[in-house]
Formats: structure tokens, sequence, C-alpha cells
């Protein structure tokens, strides 16, 4: 698992240092768009060898070669799937895409909050529409990997639960699994649809989708994404319902709109959006924990919010996640972060005499739920 299909020199822009404080100090959009690139011109690192037998893990069917998922976001209109794949990554999730082509919020859109390494985004479902993202889809197909897409609907959509029954009856041939996204607080209104009544529609409708389509495209797991913002009693909702609809599984979390103490005092914790990275790691932990003990293995979470150190990932995964997802500390710690917390993950399984993760899935999630509410 070591970086080195490429040169040192061509490895150098997206692992070392410098370079990283270099992208630290350009505009954060050009710096992502700039990394982007990067991937697309193969300048990236690349994994070498597989993976360890022991850090398979299987999600509703899927089989990984790790744990370590791509979280939504990063490549929002699947320009770099298989750059990501040969990087390490188990998964990748693409998106969010709507079945129309959205500009966005105004920019700048995107804050780094650097002293705590967060990031804040309003970005707002910038992306090409359904119909360009699907070509580049279709046209990797063949590679195979897992890549699952990341659904949202557009912001002047009349009916945004039919945005997300088009986008499952469009992208069902290439996807590996569907999230439906109904946590992004950058599209005004769409978090309402995690309310009962509005949840309860939307997922009858879209486990209708992806039954009609399961004929002709196979089977995707459709999981549901939530916001850590949600109260305990909007998550027993949230579960009950997931859970009568039959949902295969959930992703926690998204970004919060709360801004912990640790962020008060930066300047930059005043811009509006969802906040991500270390800053989220404790709430989103925690919403993962709460998740667990509500689904009594119903289905399994897929954590997400403030990984960055294989202590972290485990941290998530002993709270009772499945699998894990990052996004933020990427654009602090460089891509090699995905090797040196999988190097951990085995670390550790190997000291512990353990044969898989799947052992320790939920191992903390009594004590977590019984702490007091993370500031
Ligand atoms: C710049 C940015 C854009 C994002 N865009 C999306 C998105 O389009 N859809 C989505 O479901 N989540 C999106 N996310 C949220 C991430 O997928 C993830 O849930 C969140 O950032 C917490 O993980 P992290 O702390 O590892 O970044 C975005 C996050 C960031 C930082």
């Amino acid at each position: 698992m070591i970086f080195s299909r490429l040169s040192p020199l061509l490895r150098m822009p997206l692992v070392s240092g410098l370079t990283r404080d270099t992208l630290l100090k350009m505009d954060p959009e050009i710096a992502h768009g700039a990394t982007i690139a990067a991937l697309r011109l193969g300048l990236a690192p690349e994994q070498e060898g597989a993976d360890p037998p022991e850090l398979r893990t299987t999600l509703c069917g899927l089989e990984l070669r790790n744990p370590v998922g791509m979280a939504a976001g990063f490549d929002k209109t699947a320009e770099v799937p298989d750059a990501l794949l040969r990087l390490g990554f188990g998964m990748v999730e693409i998106g969010t895409v709507t079945p129309r082509p959205q500009v966005g919020n105004p920019k700048p859109r995107l804050f780094r909050p650097a002293a705590a390494d967060g990031v804040i985004n309003r970005m707002g479902f910038n992306n090409e529409g359904a119909e360009a993202v699907l070509r580049r889809l279709a046209a990797r197909a063949q590679f195979g990997g897992i890549v699952g897409v990341n659904l949202g609907a557009n912001k002047d959509s009349a009916d945004r639960t039919a945005d997300y029954v088009r986008l499952i009856e469009l992208f069902a041939p290439v996807a590996s699994y569907f999230t439906v996204n109904i946590s992004s607080p950058n599209t005004p209104g769409l978090r309402n649809l995690q309310q009962s009544a509005a949840l309860d529609d939307l997922l009858a409708r879209v486990i209708d989708a992806r039954e009609r389509v399961r004929k002709n495209a196979g089977d995707s797991p459709l999981l549901l994404k939530i916001a850590p913002d949600l109260t305990l009693q909007e998550l027993d909702d949230v579960v009950h319902i997931a859970r009568s609809r039959r949902v295969d599984g959930m992703i926690v979390a998204n970004t919060t709109l709360s801004r912990p103490a640790t962020l008060r005092e930066q300047a930059k914790a005043k811009e509006q959006g969802g906040l991500s990275g270390r800053p989220l790691l404790r709430l989103s932990t925690r919403m993962v924990a709460e998740t667990y003990v509500r689904t009594e293995g119903a289905f399994p979470l897929i954590g997400v919010g403030g990984i960055d150190s294989g202590g972290a990932a485990l941290m998530k995964i002993r709270a009772g996640a499945t699998l894990i997802q990052l996004y933020s500390s990427l654009v602090y710690k460089g891509l090699g972060l995905v090797e040196d917390i999988k190097a951990d993950l085995l670390s550790t399984l190997r000291r512990t005499g353990r044969e898989s993760l799947s052992e320790i899935v939920g191992a903390d999630a009594a004590t977590i739920t019984a702490e007091p509410w993370p500031e």
C-alpha cells in the first residue's frame, strides 16, 4: 500500500507538505478545481498492491475491498471516480447530482476555518445536471468498482420528490448504490424532507421507483443521508420511517449548521453554510451512535464527519458505522491520508487479534449515547 507508480516528482503535487501548503494558500474553490484537474490528468498517487483481506467490508450486499469511502461533494459530476478508486478508496460517492444543471450559490461559497481544521460550504448543489453525469458514468462503467450516486433536487423544482424518482430511473444502470440526500443545508427547504409526513411520502416513492427499475437495471441499495442537526425526537421518527419503508442503510451525517465552541471565535465561523471537518467529529459520531441504537441492526450505517486519522475512523466504527467516508480532512492532510487510515485500521485489527472490523461495529454505541451531549 505504498504510492509508487508515478515518479516522486509527479506524486509531489498532491502529497507533499510543501504543495499542500500552496493549495491551502489558494482560494479554496480554485484549490479544489486544481486537485480535480490533477486527478483527471493522472498526477495523483496510486495505491500499490491489493488491500489486505482483513479490510474487506460488505455493505448491503456490496463487496468493498476496504471500508474507506470518498464522501459526496468532492466529485460532484463524476469527473474522477476511477482516479479516486486507484488512489485507494474502497468506494466513491459522486454528486450531489440534480436533474437539471445548477450554478449553485454566488462565490465565495467555500471557506476554511483553518485553525480548527474545519470547512464551511454553501455551494448549493452546483453541478452539470443528470445528463452530463450519466454520460460520464456510462463511459466508465466497464471499470467496475463501487461508485454510488448521491441524488438531490433542483432548487426551483416544483416537485422535489419527483426529482429523486427521475434520478433513480436514470442512474439505475450505472449506480452501485443511491444516496437520497435530504440533508444539505444549502438548498432552502430541502431539510424539511426529513420531517415525518414528507419523509414517509418521499421514501415510499423512491423505494417504489427503485423496485420498478430493479427488473432491468439490477439491485442498487438505497441509502438515506441525514443531517447531524436533527433532534433526538426527529431522529426517532426518521429511523422509524426508514425502517418501515425498508431503506437499505443510512449515511450519518451531512454538514452541520451549528458552530461548536472550538470554532466560535473565528471570523470565518460566521460564514453561512454547513460546517465539516474536525469540528464536526464529536457531533457526527454521537449521531452515528444515536442512530445505531435506534436501528437495532435493521440496516447498516455509513459514518462520516471529521474523520482525519485512523483513530477517528475507529471511533466512528465503534459508534456504529460499518463503513466510513471522508472529505474535509483531505484538504488539510492530503490524499495520502486514505492509505494512512487503512494502515492504522489494519494494525489495530492485527494488534487486537481480530479478523475483521465487523467485530467492533457499534461496540461503543451504548457508552457514547450515555455521555453528555457534545458542545
Ligand atoms: C465543499 C463540500 C461540498 C459538499 N457537497 C456535498 C454534496 O453535494 N452532497 C452531500 O451529500 N454532501 C456534501 N458534502 C458533505 C460531505 O459529504 C460530508 O457529509 C461532510 O463534509 C462531513 O464529512 P467531512 O467532515 O469528512 O468532510 C459536502 C462537503 C463539503 C466540504
